[in-house]
């Protein structure tokens, strides 16, 4: 099965999840889109949801589906979210961020009651760390911020487009941490968190409550019960 016959099975796995009536974070990334347009054809269809967008990209893909959005002055609260990720481990830690989406994408998994991530079979790894850690800086503490992290061992790169430094939807530029492989995901997201000059980093850190993976026919679901379960029980 190809990626991308993956990427939509995990996508259409997701709606499950997404009830009448809720308010729904629309993801951003390949497999995310996936999503927002089943959820298209599913409110063109009658069901009844809004929408708030982690992107620039999801809010013009969803409204020209149809789908009504709205904003955080009209919700304080996201039912559930359906989002993509680059890596993902047996705890539910992820790295988000390839897209460039990660600072509207973890502000909205913070807001949501469930956090659904979709991917196809590459995303599921043993330990995060083979994908660059997305680091959304200010441009006045570009280099210090580089500095500090190549001192925790990482290659950092900053972003290019086209030739340019990318630039966010919050108009940052993002230094792209190549750290190898990540012993201690959330030490990490800890010490990130903590430098000054770092808008938002991509750990995604007990945020997720469900992965669906898929690989061929089948469908991985990971979720933040189910992997407590086995080591308790011993299994
Ligand atoms: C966007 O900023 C990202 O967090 C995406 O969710 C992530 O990069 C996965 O993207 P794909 O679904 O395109 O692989």
């Amino acid at each position: 099965m190809s990626n991308d016959l993956e990427k939509e099975a995990a996508a259409r796995a997701s709606l499950r999840f997404v009830r009448d009536g809720n308010i729904v974070g629309l993801g951003s990334g390949s497999t995310a889109a996936y999503a927002v347009r089943l959820l298209g054809e599913r409110v063109r269809a009658g069901l009844n949801i809004r929408g708030i967008p982690t992107s620039n990209h999801t809010r013009e893909l969803a409204g020209s589906l149809g789908i009504p959005l709205i904003t955080f002055s009209e919700a304080r609260q996201i039912d559930v979210t359906i989002d993509g990720a680059d890596e993902v481990d047996g705890d539910l830690s992820l790295i988000k961020g390839g897209g460039g989406a990660l600072l509207h994408e973890k502000v909205v998994a913070s807001a949501s009651r469930q956090v659904v991530i979709i991917g196809d079979s590459g995303k599921l790894v043993q330990t995060l760390g083979k994908f660059p850690v997305p680091v959304e800086v200010i441009s006045f503490a570009e280099p210090l911020v580089k500095r500090e992290i190549e001192a925790l061992g990482a290659t950092v790169e900053l972003r290019q487009a086209d030739g340019r430094p990318f630039v966010t939807d919050e108009g940052h530029h993002i230094l792209d941490c190549h750290f190898g492989r990540i012993s201690d995901p959330p030490a990490l997201a800890e010490r990130l968190s903590e430098t000054p000059g770092i808008v938002e980093h991509g750990m995604f850190i007990g945020l997720a409550t469900v992965a669906l993976i898929a690989r061929g026919r089948e469908i991985i679901e990971l979720s933040r019960r189910a992997q407590r379960l086995p080591h308790k029980d011993g299994v």
